[in-house]
């Protein structure tokens, strides 16, 4: 958080926002769908491509400002499974693209300590894209900053089949299997993400109000925050703004809020008063 102060001077336009933010109540996992780059492209009447380009200055910064808030995951969706029905020529873009990325940031997230994972079914992916994205994870692997997970061939229904088949190979190699069960620890231990908290705020661009199919085990309590902005149009006020309005929510998980419950006995006296009419009835 003092880092997000030292790069944002008094009278900069993110003061007040980074200002506004309550260091003790930040989101240890931020999720992003970045949606919106075909859009962006087509309101500029450019091809699909260069709004995928655009998109590159956003990962960087949102990057930074995370691992300057101290945040401790930040995890993007950069290609779905289902992603692949798009045109050839845009999907081999996309894996340049990342190719470049790569390249590009290795330096910085070294200096910042960054460390980078990728999550996804990488065995489809071309080789020369999983050497490059092997090697990303591998140089950064002793980094204790900030994680950052690289969606990529991701599917959060693939994810936990993949997590299931994986319980199961473990328990045929060692002979459990005829008396195995299965749970929710095995489940979330047995996923790409298993090292991680689950994500406390997920945001999607673009204003599509849906999942397509990202961390699906995973977001069963993460707040949600949906921005109209397109994905290149993505600041760093945007990602302050949405942690701003995660730090409203009243987190319940099922159960009630400081404001609904009275400490002594858990309920108020009208819930008291209900509960004797039902009794008595
Ligand atoms: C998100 O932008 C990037 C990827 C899915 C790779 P889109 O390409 O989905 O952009 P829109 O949704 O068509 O505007
Ligand atoms: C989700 O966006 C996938 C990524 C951002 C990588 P899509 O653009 O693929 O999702 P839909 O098709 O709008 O649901
Ligand atoms: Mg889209």
């Amino acid at each position: 958080m003092k880092a997000l102060l030292d790069a944002v001077q008094p009278g900069d336009k993110d003061w007040e926002l980074a200002q506004s933010i309550d260091p003790a109540r930040l989101p240890a996992h931020i999720a992003i769908i970045m949606d919106g780059n075909g859009r962006w492209a087509g309101r500029r009447r450019l091809p699909r491509v260069a709004g995928h380009q655009a998109g590159i200055g956003p990962v960087r910064s949102t990057v930074e400002t995370c691992a300057r808030l101290g945040v401790k995951v930040l995890t993007l969706y950069a290609f779905s499974v289902e992603n692949w029905k798009r045109p050839r020529t845009e999907v081999e873009t996309l894996w340049r693209l990342l190719r470049y990325y790569l390249k590009q940031e290795l330096p910085e997230l070294q200096k910042n300590d960054i460390r980078l994972q990728a999550i996804g079914r990488l065995d489809a992916l071309p080789p020369q894209v999983r050497r490059e994205l092997d090697a990303g994870v591998e140089a950064t692997s002793a980094n204790r900053g900030l994680l950052v997970n690289l969606a990529i061939n991701y599917g959060g229904r693939a994810e936990i089949v993949d997590a299931v088949n994986a319980i199961l190979d473990m328990a045929r190699l060692d002979g459990s299997i005829s008396s195995l069960k299965i749970d929710e620890d095995s489940i979330a231990t047995s996923l790409y993400t298993a090292s991680c908290p689950d994500p406390d705020l997920l945001i999607r661009t673009s204003g599509e109000m849906r999942i397509s199919n990202f961390l699906l085990w995973q977001i069963a309590y993460a707040e949600l925050y949906v921005t109209e902005t397109l994905w290149p149009d993505f600041t760093r006020a945007d990602l302050l703004q949405a942690v701003l309005e995660y730090q409203k929510r009243d987190r319940r998980y099922g159960g009630l809020s400081g404001a609904g419950r009275r400490p002594a006995d858990g309920g108020s006296s009208a819930d008291e008063n209900l509960i004797e009419a039902l009794r008595s009835s």
